[in-house]
């Protein structure tokens, strides 16, 4: 049912149109007056009438800009959830891709003795067959003896050594790479461990000539996450080789552990590379911020170390240091992490 809002206006007129004529006949002498009043009163209502139009109109507009409004909302909304998908799957690969470095680093470690025990092998098999041959023939002396003896006393030291050496670091790398795969809590001694994570990067340091001191309280175990750790330490460190130190720059990295008190671990990283400007400190830690676009930087290496510090350890960092002077990173956590 269609409901005239100016039902009463029409009425009114057509009422004093009917008046106007018996004013006409009766009054003549006031009807140009009231026929003005007529047309006043008609214009004004016409302005009415499309005015509620107008303004019923722009109701209509309203309404439909809202829902447009509230489509590209949801369509901003959807295009987010892609997004942080699609973040996490980065940050899943850049972990992915700094494992694929600790295995290429300690695969490299492994190279060396393993190369060593092989050779010192070959050369005690050779002597083995020089003194077969001796015996076979019936011409070993003394001498041929004493020298073989010696040769054996030598490789076997050097092989056994270096198969040490070997093993050593395929269980530190066990651990680390069990650690970083599994994120699992455990108890651990932090000194070792953090050496043990830099045996994997040594390759990479040994290249620039750049050198690691780490200073731990030795008797200092962990209850926490040594994967979390592992990773934090290598992103760090190639971030100092990757940003802080030049071409020419024989680096100095610097890992102090402190507790202010018991239940309290700060790591100190500290390099003497270029060092982070002022103006980009607040941002570094922001996923995708790098200043190497295009130059191999994804800039999601700090954004995954302060994921884990403040994740797993629940701990906290800051980014400190002056250009020219290196870069310093702060990381502070409970010796035991809360939780189950
Ligand atoms: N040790 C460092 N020395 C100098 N600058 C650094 C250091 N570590 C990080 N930065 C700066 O912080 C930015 C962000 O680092 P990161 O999140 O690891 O991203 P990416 O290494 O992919 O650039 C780097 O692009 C660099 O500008
Ligand atoms: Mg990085």
């Amino acid at each position: 049912m269609s409901f005239n809002l100016f039902d009463a206006e029409e009425k009114a007129i057509e009422r004093a149109k009917a008046l106007g004529e018996r004013i006409a006949l009766d009054a003549p002498e006031c009807s140009a007056g009231f026929n003005e009043l007529l047309e006043a009163f008609t214009r004004s209502y016409r302005e009415q009438r499309r005015l509620v139009r107008f303004s019923d109109r722009l109701q209509g507009q309203l309404a439909t800009l809202n829902q447009e409004l509230e489509r590209r909302r949801q369509e901003a909304e959807t295009a987010l959830a892609r997004l942080q998908e699609a973040q996490e799957v980065l940050v899943q690969s850049e972990k992915l891709a700094s494992l694929g470095a600790l295995v290429a680093g300690v695969a490299h470690e492994i190279n060396t003795p393993v190369g060593i025990a092989v050779s010192c092998a070959s050369h005690l098999a050779d002597a083995t067959g020089k003194l077969k041959a001796l015996t076979e023939q019936g011409g070993l002396g003394r001498n041929d003896f004493n020298r073989y003896l010696a040769t054996a006393t030598d490789t076997t030291a050097l092989i056994l050594a270096n198969c040490e050496r070997a093993a050593q670091l395929i269980n530190s790398f066990k651990q680390v790479a069990v650690d970083r795969a599994s994120a699992e809590r455990r108890g651990f001694a932090l000194n070792a461990y953090i050496q043990e994570t830099l045996v994997s990067l040594q390759p990479r340091l040994r290249q620039g000539n750049h050198a690691v001191s780490v200073d731990c309280p030795p008797g200092l175990t962990v209850d926490g996450f040594p994967g979390a750790l592992s990773q934090i330490l290598t992103n760090l460190v190639m971030n100092s080789l990757q940003h802080g130190f030049g071409p020419e720059h024989e680096g100095r990295i610097a890992i102090t552990v402190t507790q202010p008190d018991p239940d309290t671990v700060v790591l100190a990283y500290a390099d003497d590379g270029r060092g982070i400007p002022a103006e980009i400190m607040p941002k570094v830690f922001d996923p995708f911020f790098t200043t190497r676009r295009g130059e191999g930087g994804s800039g999601l290496g700090l954004h995954v170390v302060h994921n884990l510090v403040v994740g797993p350890l629940k701990g906290g960092i800051t980014v400190g240091g002056a250009p020219g002077r290196g870069a310093l990173f702060t990381i502070t956590f409970p010796r035991v992490a809360p939780g189950a």
